[in-house]
């Protein structure tokens, strides 16, 4: 028998990270390959993020190669013909009029959390949803957010999965038991409440956890116990099969910076371990659409069907007859 992820969509809509804020600085230029295609990113001097396709409608550069930014606009490296952040030519140097097909195709972006996210749908459709301003981003009681960055050979509901599946909490994380969960859909947002045990080196500490996603690019977790922490975890598909993960840690402050450092490596170092135990059974893993199922089993089938307002609407057909 053959692995076979044929019957998940590659590429989900929705918002997903290009890049760090603190990557994009005015002025710069960047190539970017994701949802199995070729971008560039750029930030214009009045400060605001814009991605287009690649290629130069002209004799077809990569602006992410070469290309400069003058004023609110990209300039091609070939020929200098210029172009906006809605991708309209603004400018041919040499020519007295600008061709009508002069334009790429843009991107909604929006800039949250000091993170750049790219708005993909298959059918063009514009955002239906936003990425909410975490409270605790930036906010002066907890610390910086520390980031690790994974390449992942799964599909993002793989990892989505892992939210609604319970018992494995007991068997890849070598959890006491397996934790009861709650879960629900508000429209694009997937919430599940656990009780968890964290293993740490001052003993197993019980915790809370509460987790909303917003889609398959992005989601955030609180942490409370004896300590409150949180995480940020974006996935941006790259290409069929293969994400770029990265998960940022952060941790309330407790007025004592050698102990929020000792949790906050503690945090990282355990939320990594798991990360490192799910992989192998992500990167290995077949799909079934009509998985056997069991009563301890958490809610899959619930993350399973919030999941398909995200896929491609001929193949969400599909998917739901299959
Ligand atoms: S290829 Fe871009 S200006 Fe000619
Ligand atoms: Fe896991």
């Amino acid at each position: 028998m053959k692995r076979d992820l044929s019957l998940l969509p590659p590429f989900p809509n929705g918002w997903f990270r290009v890049c760090e804020s603190e990557d994009l600085q005015v002025g710069e230029v960047k190539p970017v390959h994701f949802f199995g295609e070729d971008f560039v990113v750029f930030r214009t001097e009045s400060g605001q993020a814009q991605v287009l396709d690649a290629y130069c409608p002209h004799l077809g550069a990569h602006l992410g190669h070469g290309g400069e930014i003058v004023g609110d606009t990209i300039r091609c490296p070939f020929h200098h013909w210029s172009f906006d952040g809605n991708g309209r030519c603004t400018s041919v140097p040499y020519a007295k009029r600008i061709p009508k097909r002069a334009c790429i195709r843009h991107y909604p972006v929006c800039e949250v959390n000091d993170i750049v996210f790219v708005w993909w749908h298959d059918e063009g459709i514009e955002p239906t949803h936003e990425i909410p301003v975490l409270e605790e981003w930036g906010h002066p009681d907890w610390t910086t957010p520390v980031k690790k960055q994974f390449t992942l050979k799964a599909h993002p509901q793989d990892m989505a999965e892992n939210l609604a599946d319970v018992a494995h909490f007991k068997y890849v994380h070598g959890n006491d038991t397996v934790p009861p969960a709650t879960a629900s859909v508000d429209d694009h947002v997937f919430k599940v409440k656990l009780d968890l045990t964290y293993t740490t080196p001052r003993g197993d500490v019980p915790g809370y956890v509460d987790v909303n996603a917003f889609g398959l690019g992005f989601g955030r977790t609180r942490f409370s116990g004896i300590v409150d922490t949180f995480v940020v975890i974006t996935g941006t598909v790259v290409d069929e099969n293969l994400q770029e993960i990265v998960i940022r840690f952060s941790v309330k402050k407790m007025g004592d910076e050698g102990a929020e450092k000792a949790v906050e490596k503690a945090f990282t170092d355990e939320v990594t371990r798991q990360f490192i135990e799910d992989r192998p059974i992500w990167e290995n893993k077949t799909y079934w659409e009509r998985p056997v199922l069991c009563d301890g089993d958490g809610p899959i089938n619930l993350l399973r069907k919030y999941c398909r307002q995200f896929y491609p609407s001929q193949q969400q057909v599909i998917s739901q007859a299959g």
